[in-house]
């Protein structure tokens, strides 16, 4: 299913995992990290940001989705990895919460591309399109 060579692949994984380090998480002491791969090449991570007004906490997804908007991405999308555990040790699946594929979803539609998912766990990683995580999916087009 996915396009991405393995090489791409391990790099997005090595990222997200990496950007778990970055994480601000006192709160939930639940640290993720998650990493955006754009069709050229350029890849842009991002880590959960918590807040003592907890309700304020951004997801690691969300960080990545605004800095590479920052960074002047509008689409290109091509692939994202998400991995998170308590105290930075991988355990369940981690899949993006439903703010964050609606975030996700902006900037795939931004460029018509289908993200692939990878939600990485301790045991397994899942790869899923992002169309199968948001189906039907709001977006900019629905403005016109
Ligand atoms: N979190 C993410 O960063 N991404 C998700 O997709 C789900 C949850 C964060 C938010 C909060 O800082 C912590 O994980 C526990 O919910």
């Amino acid at each position: 299913m996915s396009a991405l060579s393995e090489q791409q692949r391990e790099a997005l994984i090595a990222a997200a995992r990496g950007a778990m380090h970055h994480a601000y998480a006192p709160y939930s002491n639940f640290r993720v990290g998650a990493a955006l791969l754009f069709a050229d090449g350029v890849m842009i991570t991002g880590s959960n940001v918590e807040n003592a007004s907890y309700g304020l906490s951004l997801c690691a997804e969300t960080v990545a989705c605004a800095a590479a908007m920052q960074a002047g991405h509008r689409g290109g999308l091509i692939a994202v990895a998400v991995a998170g555990g308590t105290g930075g040790v991988a355990g369940a699946v981690v899949t993006p919460c439903g703010r964050c594929r609606q975030m996700l979803s902006e900037l795939a539609q931004l460029g018509e591309t289908d993200p692939d998912i990878l939600c990485i766990g301790a045991h397994e990683i899942v790869d899923m399109p992002l169309s199968t995580l948001l189906p039907r999916a709001f977006g900019p087009a629905t403005l016109d």
